[in-house]
Formats: structure tokens, sequence, C-alpha cells
């Protein structure tokens, strides 16, 4: 008999994950390693109310590394996979890596790739990716010199950690020089930079210090109001394939960003395991990073995953032992998935919580659609309340992106409680095909 975590055929057998995080991109690992043949038991720490009814979970701190190592110790986990990135930051996969405990996610060290936005500019100059020119403030005569060198639109960027929160994208150089001046009075820098133009994508790249597979591309829909208005949120919505992307693309992200940033963090004694994000705009120039992640996207996991037929445990589990082959390829569903996120009231300001949520069965019920439950709570009567800004993502499958949307917007319909809020048009530009990717040069 073969052992937990031992390779059969080159899969693995009765494997233990522990998941860590509370939102929508944690519940689409978890289904996903629930539907991994080799993968036997999941839990989740701290996890919301929806994925309390899929697996076990528990109610720890999950940014205190020793609460985490000792849960993963005590559950016995195989893996240990870390969602979001202030866990990461906070140096999570280092003292599992210390206690022998394989981990999917990079290092604190590592991590500084989506923790500070200068280091990363720092790591693609060194290592000549393309991203957007860009200067470093840390007082009001220096934005307002930064700012007039670039021209409008303006880009402001809080260099630390705001959840998708932090960067300002405006014409009006007041809103943009305000902004700059908030970060320096909380004590921060900021890093201004060339407006990119033009279609965005997110592209996961599974890394294991040295070798890379990616995932399937997505786009994600960073404001909270229609036609992209108002204010960035952390992700309203998003779908996967891009079907309007140039042939090669996945092959060139790989060449000219994925590959040389992992070589460039391995030279400084920090090699990134996880999943490098690549955010990037498809420019008339060519393709350019707007910013790096350390982890999934949030929402692109819960459409990037529902397409995803490789199991993903062998995946993660071969990534955090450093064993990832190059040439794994990965297998995907010819569906098409687009995720709409349901926000609480008042989101991405101060979200208003507590309300009951009602037509979650109903829209579980609607064929090829599911629900991932990100700021979610169970209350004494056992209904299922809001408790955070981004509070679902309702997935629709369907053979393109018209019946992918049109399941997505029976789920959306379904659900409702006061102040709900979601965009009608996620993905809508690309079923038009109005999405344009111009081509001048590299
Ligand atoms: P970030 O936190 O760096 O991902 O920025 C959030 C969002 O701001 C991005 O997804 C873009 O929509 C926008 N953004 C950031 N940097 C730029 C840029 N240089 N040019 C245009 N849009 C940007
Ligand atoms: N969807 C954007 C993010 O996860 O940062």
């Amino acid at each position: 008999m073969a052992e937990a975590g031992e390779y059969f055929s080159g899969k693995l057998l009765a494997v233990k994950v522990l998941v860590i995080g509370p939102g929508g991109r944690e519940h689409a690992i978890v289904r996903a390693l629930s539907a991994d043949p080799y993968v036997n038991e999941v839990h989740c720490a701290p996890g919301n109310a929806g994925i309390a009814q899929d697996v076990t979970t528990h109610s720890i701190d999950a940014q205190a590394p020793a609460a985490v190592v000792s849960l993963a110790q005590q559950l016995a986990s195989d893996l240990v996979v870390v969602g979001p990135e202030a866990p990461l930051a906070a140096g999570v996969a280092d003292a599992l890596i210390a206690a022998g405990i394989p981990v999917f996610g990079p290092t604190k060290a590592a991590a500084q790739l989506e923790a500070s936005k200068a280091f990363a500019k720092d790591v693609m100059a060194a290592a000549q990716v393309p991203t957007a020119m860009a200067h470093v403030a840390t007082n009001t005569a220096e934005a307002e010199s930064a700012l007039d060198d670039f021209g409008a639109p303006y880009v402001v960027k809080d260099d630390g950690l705001a959840a998708g929160k932090g960067v300002v994208v405006t014409s009006d150089r007041a809103e943009a020089l305000a902004h700059a001046e908030a970060c320096f009075e909380a004590g921060g820098t900021v890093v201004i930079e060339e407006f990119l133009d033009g279609p965005e994508v997110s592209l996961f790249v599974i890394c294991d210090g040295k070798h890379a597979v990616p995932l399937s591309p997505a786009q994600d829909f960073k404001r909270i109001f229609d036609n992209d208005q108002g204010p960035n949120t952390g992700g309203m919505g998003a779908y996967s394939p891009l079907e309007w992307l140039p042939a090669g693309f996945v092959d060139e992200v790989m060449e000219r960003v994925a590959y040389p940033t992992l070589r460039e963090m391995e030279h400084r004694g920090t090699p990134f395991t996880g999943v490098l994000y690549c955010g990037l705009a498809v420019t008339k120039r060519g393709i350019r990073v707007i910013e790096f992640n350390a982890r999934f996207g949030d929402p692109e996991t819960q459409a990037v995953l529902a397409r995803l037929k490789t199991p993903l445990g062998g995946v993660l589990l071969a990534a955090a032992k450093g064993e990832l082959d190059d040439a794994e390829q990965l297998t995907w569903s010819k569906q098409t998935a687009v995720d709409v996120v349901i926000a609480a009231e008042n989101y991405p300001d101060t979200p208003v919580k507590g309300a009951v949520i009602t037509g979650l069965d109903a829209a579980n019920a609607i064929d090829s659609v599911h629900v991932a439950h990100a700021g979610t709570a169970a209350d004494a009567d056992g209904n299922i309340t809001v408790a955070g800004g981004r509070v679902l993502a309702v997935v629709g499958l369907g053979d393109d992106l018209a019946a992918a949307r049109k399941a997505a917007y029976a789920g959306v319909a379904e659900i409702s409680w006061p102040g709900a809020q979601s965009r009608s048009d996620i993905a809508l530009k690309a079923e038009r095909g109005e999405i344009i990717v111009a081509n001048e040069s590299k």
C-alpha cells in the first residue's frame, strides 16, 4: 500500500490538505481539492459559512504563524495551501517550512513581490521584465514632479498591501495628489507610474522556486460599477478563458515575465514558490506587467479552477516540494466560466454587515451554477448572513461566453439581501467581441 503523499503513477494518494483563508478564492480552492480523487481530507481555517458546509473549518487566527503550524500538526496535514496575501506577508509559509510541513505559498521574503510595489519594480528592472515606467515618491514635491513627468491619466499606488484598493487612476491631478498625500500622512510612500492603455489579463503561474506551469488566463473587473465606473475594489467578477488573446500570449508571458522573475528571485536567495500572479496590460507596444501578486486572484480563481480538469492537489503538492515539471500540461474543460461577485451595501467603503441572504439554494440548484462564499457567516438560526465586503461569487459554466454569462446571471437573480450590489456587465464586452488588442510593435 502506498503511504499518504506518496506518488503513484505520477499521482498522489490519500493526501490531507489544510487551506488557509476566509474568502471566495479559498472556497474555490477547497472545492477543487475536494474533487481531487487523490485528496482524501480537506480542512480550512478560518473559512466561512459556505466552506463550512463543504469541509471542516477551524477558527484560528490564520495570520499567526504558530497557530497555523500547530493546526497543521494536529491535523497531520500533508500540504498547507495559503490563500491570501496577509498570512504570507506575516511569515506563515516560513513557519511551516521550518516545521517541515509542505506549503504552497511563498516565504515572507518572496511575498515581497506583492507586499511592496517598490520591491516588485526593482525585481522587474533587474530581470528586464516589461512594466510601466515608475517613480517612487516620499513627499509632496516628489509626487508633483512625478505626476507632471508622466501626465494624465495619473496612476498613484500606495506602496504597501491595500487589498486592491490602494490604487487611484484618474485624470484629475488634484485627486491624484490628494491620494499621494493621504498615503504620506499614513506614513507610507507611493509609486507613481505611466498609464498603461489596453485590456488587462490575470495569468496565474504555479511555481516551485525553479519551474513554472501557467493556468488558463482570466480577466477581472476592478471597479464597483458598470462600465468600469466608481472606485477600485478587490474585484467584482471574472471570466476565463480569454478568446480574444493573441496566439502565443501565454508562452510570451512565461518567457518574458515568469521565468526571468523566478530566476531573479532565486538569484536573490529568495526563490518563489506558490502562485506568481501576473497582472498584465496588453498595450499596443506589447505586454506590460501592471502588478505581481503572490497568490491566486480573487475572483479570477473561482472562474479558473471551475474549468481545471487536472486534479489540483497533485499540482500544488509538487510545487510545494520543488518537484514541478515545466513540461506538465494541465488539462482544461472546453467550457467557459464567468463569475459575478455580489457585494455588501456600501462596499468598497465600510460594508454594511448582518443582513440575511436568501436564494442560495435556488441559485445552487441551477444547472451549471454554483456559489462560492466569501464574506458570509451563519447566525444562531442557521441563516447565512453578510459578514464582509465581497459576499459571494456566483459561477456559471457554459459552452460559450454567452451561455456562461447567462448561467451566472440566472444565479445572481435568485439571490438577494437589502443593498446587495453586483455589476451587470461582467464579460459583456468580450461576449460582444468588443475587446481590441492593438499591435504596433513589441
Ligand atoms: P494594482 O493594485 O496595481 O493591481 O492596481 C489596481 C488596478 O489599477 C489595476 O488592475 C488596473 O486596473 C489599474 N492600474 C494599475 N496600474 C495601472 C497603470 N500603470 N496603468 C493603468 N491602469 C493601472
Ligand atoms: N482580483 C484581483 C486580485 O486578486 O488582486
